[in-house]
């Protein structure tokens, strides 16, 4: 069955060591494109979302292979530019691929991307931004044809700040005729690593870390081995489920310096954290509410990943709690579930409003996307009674193995 059996109450004691960032690990692997040769990216997450990603890169012509957690990626015999659509339909980061295949091919078609079904999720900054680079672009109602002759930099004074325009329009630019302009670009600690990985492989991009990136076109990269840094989503998933169940756990390699907005919330509940240099020691259940409403942010602001996480935390945090989100408009998906688990949760718009003083029962829920489906599992480790959750794949879109890494911290799971 496609689901996870969670035997709930338990308080969790262990160590778990935090997988490689997913949002890190995809753009870099659109990025291999752009450089003739053999890259090694290291400690990059087995999960389904870079098995697709794999799968795109092979199928343009790419040889793929992993030994441990290394994934070596020859692009010397890339010759396609027409992407499988099943891949990617499932997965937006698909989109990524747009800015390093014009660069690498001068034109691709492929269909719009999918994704989770988070928000219209629409992709008209991509391509307006990309027009501005010399990119000719054709759009049907199912997919689309990108064409450049020869792409050049652009001035870009973008309307809001985009996670995936930015890290698109630097794979566009760091080949391109001249120099480039993000602003305002993301500040995502995952856009700072696509950088740090294309500098190593010789692109000359400045201002990383700030909204104002500057990139100047080189004529060439050259093959490298990379270390994808842990993924700040996945701790904060983990330190969540402490929040939720109680208990005393190590996050091994949670990058805290990339979580201070999550760290600093889940102080205020009550949780104790120790930031260590090779992880996060959290002890203790949430039982206080934040005092104001948490709100999304793009980073260094809350991040809308942990949102639903969040939500679940509140519902058992006595005192429960009140969240807007600003990001994506269709992210309270999980509130009817946590709600057949006994939760009291009133949306109108954006905001939610959460009581915590109601006691959560295990019963049968339906992931309905990613980070949805992992607030559920971690709602059912502090519910009582035995819980199912369905629809995992869309939890193995970003977890290795999420029953594994809750099961090194004590919790009774298992796949099912
Ligand atoms: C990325 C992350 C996702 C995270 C999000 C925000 C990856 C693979 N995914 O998604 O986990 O939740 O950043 O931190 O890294 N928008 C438009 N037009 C566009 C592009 C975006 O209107 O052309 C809107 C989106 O609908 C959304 C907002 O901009 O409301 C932010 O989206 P964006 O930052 O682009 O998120 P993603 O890159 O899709």
């Amino acid at each position: 069955m496609d689901a996870v059996r969670i035997y709930g109450g338990n308080c969790l004691s262990g160590q778990t060591k935090v997988q490689g960032s997913k949002n890190a690990s995809l753009p870099i692997l659109a990025a291999t494109l752009l450089i003739d040769g053999t890259c090694e990216i290291a400690n990059c997450p087995d999960i389904s979302d870079v098995y697709h990603m794999l799968r795109l890169l092979q199928s343009l012509g790419c040889v793929v292979n992993r030994k441990a957690d290394v994934l070596y990626i020859d692009t010397k015999g890339i010759a396609e530019c027409d992407m499988p659509a099943d891949s990617v339909g499932v997965m937006r980061s698909s989109i990524m691929l747009l800015g390093a295949l014009l660069a690498r091919m001068g034109e691709v078609s492929m269909e719009y991307p999918g994704g989770c079904v988070i928000g219209k999720r629409p992709i008209d900054q991509h391509l307006q931004a990309l027009r501005r680079m010399g990119v000719e672009i054709a759009e049907g109602p199912e997919e689309f044809c990108a064409r450049a002759v020869r792409l050049h930099g652009a001035v870009h004074e973008l309307p809001f700040v985009s996670v995936g325009v930015t890290e698109n329009l630097i794979l566009a630019a760091v080949l391109s005729e001249g120099e480039t302009i993000i602003h305002p670009a993301a500040r995502e600690p995952e856009i700072q690593a696509l950088c740090e990985f294309l500098i190593s492989a010789g692109g000359k991009i400045s201002g990383v870390g700030t909204d104002r990136l500057v990139i100047e076109g080189v004529k060439k990269l050259h093959p490298v081995r990379f270390l994808v840094p842990a993924d700040r989503i996945v701790a904060g998933t983990y330190l969540t489920a402490c929040m939720c169940a109680g208990g005393r756990v190590f996050l091994e390699d949670a990058p805290c310096s990339q979580m201070e907005s999550v760290l600093v919330c889940a102080e205020k509940m009550g949780t104790r954290l120790t930031r260590t240099t090779d992880g996060l020691l959290v002890e203790g259940r949430a039982c206080r509410g934040l005092g104001k409403a948490l709100v999304t942010e793009v980073y260094p602001g809350f991040p809308t990943d942990l949102q639903s996480l969040f939500m679940a935390t509140m519902a058992f945090s006595g005192q429960g709690g009140q969240i807007e989100e600003t990001v994506f408009e269709n992210r309270f998906r999980v509130v009817p579930e946590l709600v057949k688990m006994g939760a009291d949760i009133r949306v109108e718009g954006n905001r939610a409003s959460i009581r915590g003083d109601r006691p959560l029962h295990n019963t049968i829920v339906e992931a309905q996307e990613l980070r949805g489906g992992a607030a559920l599992v971690v709602a059912a480790l502090a519910a009582e009674g035995t819980g199912i959750v369905t629809n995992r794949h869309f939890i193995d879109r970003g977890y290795e193995d999420i029953t594994r890494s809750l099961r090194e911290l004590g919790a009774e799971i298992e796949l099912a």
